[in-house]
């Protein structure tokens, strides 16, 4: 694909927990020079706020209420400022985590963001965003649709060791029972759940690099 079409281009990628989405993401932004949204963040965000306000999640009066006094801000490099103030790093913390699926799983919190979701893929021109819905539901009509996987525990470690770097110290099977939680509930939740989506391409990444996965991505896209 030329890079005058990259300027227009869409790539959706959905995928459970640690399959390596956000990274891969990341760089095929980087080497098409396009915008890449990290949706799962912004759904971290809701979740805090649900958290701070102390939300009783089963009554919708209270989640609209935050919602509708909640401005919520993606800049450059997905930064993450909720009501102005940045989150990026708190909404990776355990507590966050664990919360995350839970607020995710309410049709009202989909809404809001799938429909902010939607506005910023429309301004953006080029744009490649990854989650749990974008192939299903956020860019049915990407360009391109991919679907990354791993095994739980190769996902786990992954998660591990992102969590080490940002200075959180859970065991792997912490981690692994985390993840095991989150994919359970994003996959059997009724509105939108995480599923392969018809004429996306699924690619195992267990036994892959990141270069390899990031290569294979763009080798489809090249060739079509
Ligand atoms: O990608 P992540 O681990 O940061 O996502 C956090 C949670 O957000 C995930 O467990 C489910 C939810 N999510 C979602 O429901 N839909 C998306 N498009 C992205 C994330």
């Amino acid at each position: 694909m030329s890079q005058a079409n990259n300027k227009q281009i869409k790539i959706a990628i959905d995928g459970p927990a640690g399959a390596g989405k956000s990274s891969v993401a990341r760089e095929i932004a980087r080497r098409l020079g396009i915008k890449y949204l990290d949706t799962g963040a912004m759904y971290r965000a809701i979740t805090l706020k649900m958290i701070r306000e102390k939300v009783d999640l089963d009554d919708p009066r209270q989640v609209e209420e935050v919602l509708n006094n909640t401005q919520l801000d993606v800049k450059e490099g997905n930064i993450i400022l909720l009501d102005g103030e940045d989150v990026t790093a708190e909404i990776r913390k355990p507590y966050v985590n664990n919360m995350v699926s839970p607020v995710s799983a309410i049709p009202a919190v989909r809404r809001r963001l799938v429909q902010m979701q939607q506005e910023i893929a429309a301004r953006s021109g080029g744009i490649i965003m990854e989650g749990r819905d974008i192939t299903t539901r956020v860019m049915p009509e990407a360009d391109f649709k991919f679907y990354l996987d791993a095994s739980l525990m190769e996902r786990a470690r992954r998660r591990m060791k992102e969590q080490l770097a940002a200075g959180i110290l859970d065991s792997l099977e912490e981690v692994a029972e985390e993840i095991r939680r989150r994919d359970r509930i994003d996959s059997q939740r009724a509105d939108s759940p995480l599923c392969v989506a018809p004429g996306a391409t699924v690619i195992d990444t267990t036994d892959l690099s990141f270069e390899e996965v990031v290569n294979g991505i763009l080798l489809i896209i090249a060739s079509s």
